[in-house]
């Protein structure tokens, strides 16, 4: 039985790469911060499938403890303070769980473990003020916010420790991807929390920063059989992984309101501008408080050599995640 060790098993990702090794018959070890409030986040349905070991991601010995508890042949760093938003809040940390953190993790896996295969997220983040469109595993890297500065540290020590030490280390560029178990604070959550919440007469209008943001949006789930993919091949390597389709914040709004039963009329520009239901009351809005100090106009990503050399195709589209989050969120609340 493959043994797995998953950092981040909390998060949407963690939760949805757990339950794609546990069919695999994986035995899965997580990695998880003590809080104050006992919990297993998004991940808590899989509490008698999965050994849970305390861990925190600045802690070089719990991650040697880790290491040698679970003996993992694979170990997947999904860990990561993963809002860019608040990097801008929480610089120093971003870069002690994003960047310093991959090293101590490399660390433990040299001196522990050294023949298992390492998984890095990366992040289409990296990408910031493109350098081309659409971006690829070549493109030059220009990132944009602490969180992005952070994250390509991370990328680079990954590919120096394979170069280094001839460990099994891949890199995956990851481009948005989204759920039903995707936080709150996250644009498309936000948006299909909000669609259900003003469908349901709970809440009154949306407000948002840039509407015009443009992002390459697929389903978690899809995205992390790419992840596995990475680590079962012969040799290791960095691969992006997207859709391969662009659309704004507004596209994003458009659809989710709809599918809960609001065509939206979208009228003024800039700051002025909004999105108006039949009835003409106004159900999106544009806040300067959601602005970033240095924004990411455009992402979009061209995953030819993952769909070439890892097999891996995209099954669910952009209108069906909208669709499967909106629903989720009706059916919620
Ligand atoms: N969160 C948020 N809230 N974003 C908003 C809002 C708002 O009210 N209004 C507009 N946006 C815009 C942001 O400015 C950004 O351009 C875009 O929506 C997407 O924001 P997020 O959903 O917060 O995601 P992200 O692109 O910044 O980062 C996500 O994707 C990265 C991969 O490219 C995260 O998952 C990162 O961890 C990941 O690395």
């Amino acid at each position: 039985m493959p043994k797995a060790l998953i950092t981040g098993i909390t998060g949407q990702d963690g939760s949805y790469l757990a339950e794609l090794l546990i069919s695999k018959n994986y035995e899965v070890f997580g990695l998880v911060r003590r809080k104050s409030q006992l919990g297993y986040g998004q991940s808590e349905h899989l509490k008698e499938r999965v050994t849970f070991i305390d861990g925190d991601m600045t802690d070089t010995t719990s991650l040697v403890k880790a290491m040698t508890i679970s003996s993992a042949d694979e170990v997947y760093n999904l860990a990561a303070n993963s809002f860019v938003a608040s990097s801008w809040n929480a610089p120093d940390s971003a870069a002690e769980i994003n960047a310093v953190g991959v090293t101590k993790l490399l660390e433990a896996i040299r001196f522990v473990k050294p023949e298992a295969r390492f998984y890095q997220a990366s992040t289409s983040e990296m990408f910031g003020l493109v350098q081309e469109i659409p971006q690829k595993e070549t493109t030059p890297f220009y990132p944009r916010s602490p969180y992005g500065v952070a994250k390509l540290y991370g990328h680079w020590i990954t590919k120096n420790y394979r170069e280094s030490y001839g460990i099994f280390a891949c890199n995956g560029i990851l481009f948005n991807h989204e759920s039903e178990r995707r936080g709150a604070e996250f644009v498309t959550r936000k948006i299909t929390l909000a669609a259900a919440a003003i469908c349901k007469g709970r809440q009154e209008v949306l407000e948002l920063g840039n509407l015009s943001a443009q992002r390459d949006w697929g389903h978690s789930e899809d995205y992390v059989r790419a992840m596995w993919l990475m680590l079962q091949q012969d040799e290791p390597d960095d691969y992006v992984v997207a859709s391969g389709e662009v659309h704004t914040v507004r596209d994003f709004c458009a659809v989710a309101f709809e599918r809960a039963g609001m065509a939206l009329t979208w009228s003024g520009e800039g700051l002025d501008e909004t999105g108006t239901d039949k009835a003409g009351r106004v159900r999106v809005r544009v806040n300067p408080a959601f602005f970033r100090p240095a924004e990411v106009d455009i992402l979009f990503g061209d995953p030819s050599k993952a769909e070439q050399k890892l097999g891996w195709k995209r099954e669910i589209s952009f209108e069906r995640l909208v669709e499967r989050m909106v629903d989720h969120d009706l059916a919620a609340n």
